[in-house]
């Protein structure tokens, strides 16, 4: 039998996506097409006092022009994670009213992209406009509400008791600047209406049974009526798993016009218009006793939503997971910024989240005179402490072994700056990486045909992860066949649903539900192999032997927390004189569950890596604080990990397969590897520095 799980099968995918045919939402060829470009705000907070559109619609080409006072009808959705979900409220064009600078306030349709484009600047606005609150000093908070279903705020034991118990205290405030998803690929949808009550859409969309929902409640038509085609996305990191307000004006436009439209997205708009990270200022509290026992953490933070919608980035839900504590208490605070509506980013609240408390356990080693990773062992907590319940297959501590002993962690110098190389400090530093177990319901069909090749469909997509190459592996192993005899569809709501491509979940998801569409192949075809089951086929003269089989989370829930661990190590040389920083060594070590493809899951850890330190060195957007904007416009002015920023990133897994988790015992790798990656690289500038930096990105300046 040819064993495929845990080996490195390359990308199903990758010959497609570098011959360039791997066709992404904006590239679909439809007979008919216009173009639409969207008119946007530009000014942050106000009313929309008089929209003057004659000399746009005078302009060549142009079809029409929609502004709020001839937007085109859509009903209200349900909004709600569980059923249909848009990522801004407020729909498009709804009123005069604007929240935001670059708020959507026109669409203009032409024969062509570029008169789109160039029309668009033909309107005239004016404005009733009022001072936007984009400062977050100068915003007003109020506590979070729970998100999905989870509460942000968490009490157990005395805080106050707790500290005054402890010999050693920390209190420091940690900071982290909006980040922008800012994908490969634009946001942009086609949308094509096959009469006025069928509608397919082109967009890049990391669920497509649920924005198969939206789409449908949204234009009034039953669910069937609606079909999402997204075959490839290039990247999404959580900006690409609803309808936002461009592609809902794009589908309504298209509705009214009877003809195939597109909506493309420029860099620029994306920056205002498609999610963000919000910024966070959180304050974390430590108190220990002498020997590195807690006796008490608190997290406070606060973020910021727009006007038009609630998001808060999560940044609690990695505490009480992480150290065990008597006195632990957890705070939420959000604001309202004149800023579009932030979003899920790769690792939304654990990526901040355990900047702050891995910077702060840092900082509490340097002050008890304790290894960090020694601290991190001797306070890991067996149980998930806001849910009362034990982690099922937990290996964090061999996460931290195994990665001291492949760094030579037991080798480093105990002092601040007492490490040079080629006139240059170096220091090392390490942190923990932690994500949630997560799953959800999907369903998978196989079909064996004659020639010998089976077919995997399922609605389930692959955002660039390596999905494609997940359940193919998967399959071929169950199947008994190689790689390359299974062929896979996915991405597609004609096919069956395969959940959502976020929170880490697709594989957790979709693999259970192949091995078990595989197992029931052949018992349909009575056969013990698919070689066999192919010879049946063939005699039979049948087109096809098919199964479709599902697997969904049980109760398993109640009783378990399921829980990826890591550690990251990482060496950084600082060039004091002209404040150049190099991370210079990094190795990983992750605790996944059962590793389905070796080679992509640790590609998803290196790019985590990779993500993480440009979220510790570069990423920042600002907003021009007198018209609301942001300040980068692309990819050259918003600042993100190029190669040569990037030293080698040695990637090892440790662990257990989870099967309490599900029956193929793997969890999720798509966000862990960003998680705790600033943070170890704060600590290494601190060992190489003695200079703590508590404000993200570490730019030059701060390290002069
Ligand atoms: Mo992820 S932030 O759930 O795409």
């Amino acid at each position: 039998m040819n064993k495929v799980i845990g080996t490195g099968v390359n990308r199903k995918d990758g010959r497609a996506k570098v011959m360039g045919t791997a066709t992404y939402a904006a590239e679909h060829q439809i007979p008919g097409l216009v173009h639409g470009y969207l008119i946007t705000a530009t000014i942050a907070n106000g009313q929309i006092k008089s929209i003057n559109t004659t000399a746009v619609e005078k302009a060549p080409g142009v079809i029409n022009v929609f502004t709020h006072k001839n937007a085109p009808k859509v009903f209200t959705p349900s909004n709600d994670f569980r059923t249909s979900k848009i990522y801004e409220a407020r729909l498009p064009l709804s009123d005069d009213k604007v929240y935001y600078a670059g708020q959507i306030i026109g669409l203009v349709v032409a024969d062509t992209f570029e008169r789109a484009r160039d029309a668009a600047h033909l309107v005239k606005v004016e404005y009733a406009t009022q001072k936007p609150i984009v400062d977050a000093k100068a915003a007003t908070f109020k506590e979070s509400p729970a998100q999905m279903g989870e509460e942000l705020k968490f009490e157990k034991g005395d805080f106050a008791a707790g500290v005054a118990s402890a010999t050693a205290k920390i209190e420091a405030s940690y900071k982290t600047a909006t980040e922008l998803n800012a994908p490969m690929e634009p946001h942009a949808t086609i949308a094509h209406w096959q009469d006025s009550d069928s509608l397919t859409v082109y967009e890049p969309s990391q669920w497509v049974l649920g924005t198969q929902r939206t789409y449908a409640e949204l234009f009034g038509l039953p669910s069937e009526r609606v079909r999402i085609v997204t075959p490839f996305l290039g990247g999404a990191f959580g900006s690409k798993a609803f309808p936002w307000p461009h592609g809902i004006l794009c589908a309504a436009a298209a509705r009214q016009l009877g003809r195939p439209l597109k909506v493309v997205l420029s860099r620029r708009q994306m920056t205002a218009n498609t999610g963000h990270r919000s910024e966070t200022e959180q304050t974390i509290r430590l108190g220990a006793t002498a020997d590195g026992s807690l006796t008490a953490i608190e997290h406070e933070v606060k973020s910021y939503t727009s006007p038009v919608d609630v998001f808060t980035e999560p940044c609690t839900g990695i505490t009480p997971v992480m150290y065990t504590a008597p006195n632990l208490r957890l705070k939420q605070e959000l604001a309202v910024l004149n800023i579009g509506t932030p979003t899920f980013m790769r690792a939304p609240g654990e990526n901040p989240g355990m900047w702050a408390l891995e910077s702060a356990m840092d900082e509490l080693a340097w002050a008890l005179k304790i290894d960090p990773v020694e601290l991190r062992l001797k306070n890991e907590t067996k149980e998930h402490q806001r849910k009362g319940q034990p982690f099922s297959a937990k290996h964090f501590a061999d996460c931290l072994r195994v990665g001291a002993e492949q760094f030579g962690w037991k080798d480093r110098p105990k002092q601040p700056r007492s490490l040079t190389r080629d006139g240059k400090l170096i220091g090392w530093g390490m942190a923990a990486a932690t994500f949630p177990g997560l799953r959800g319901a999907a369903t998978v069909k196989i079909r064996l045909l004659p020639d010998g090749t089976a077919h995997l469909l399922t609605a389930g997509n692959d955002m660039g992860t390596g999905a494609y190459t997940v359940v193919a592996g998967t399959a071929a192993e169950a199947l008994g066949l190689s790689v390359e005899k299974i062929r896979v569809d996915m991405g597609d709501s004609l096919l069956p649903d395969g959940g959502i491509a976020g929170g880490s979940m697709m594989t957790a998801s979709l693999v259970p539900a192949v091995m078990s569409a595989c197992q029931q192949v052949l018992k349909t075809a009575d056969a013990k192999t698919a070689q066999e089951a192919f010879v049946t086929l063939r005699q039979s003269k049948r087109a096809a032997i098919e199964a479709t089989a599902s697997s969904a989370p049980g109760a398993e829930g109640q009783k378990w927390a399921f829980q990826s661990w890591g550690a990251h190590f990482c060496e950084v040389s600082v060039d004091e004189e002209i404040g150049r920083l190099r991370v210079t060594r990094w190795v990983s070590v992750m605790d996944i569950g059962r590793v389905i493809n070796a080679k992509t899951a640790a590609s998803q850890v290196r790019g985590g890596v990779i993500m993480g330190i440009g979220h510790a060195l570069m990423e920042e957007c600002q907003f021009d604080p007198n018209i609301g904007y942001p300040v980068v416009y692309d990819l050259a002015t918003y600042h993100f990990p190029a190669h040569a920023d990037i030293p080698r990133i040695q990637v090892a897994f440790v662990g257990e397969p989870d099967l309490n988790f599900n029956p193929a015992g793997v969890r999720g790798v798509g966000e862990i590897g960003i998680t705790g990656v600033s943070a170890a690289i704060a600590n290494a500038i601190y060992h190489a520095t003695g200079k703590r930096i508590r404000d993200l990105p570490i730019t030059p300046d701060k390290l002069l």
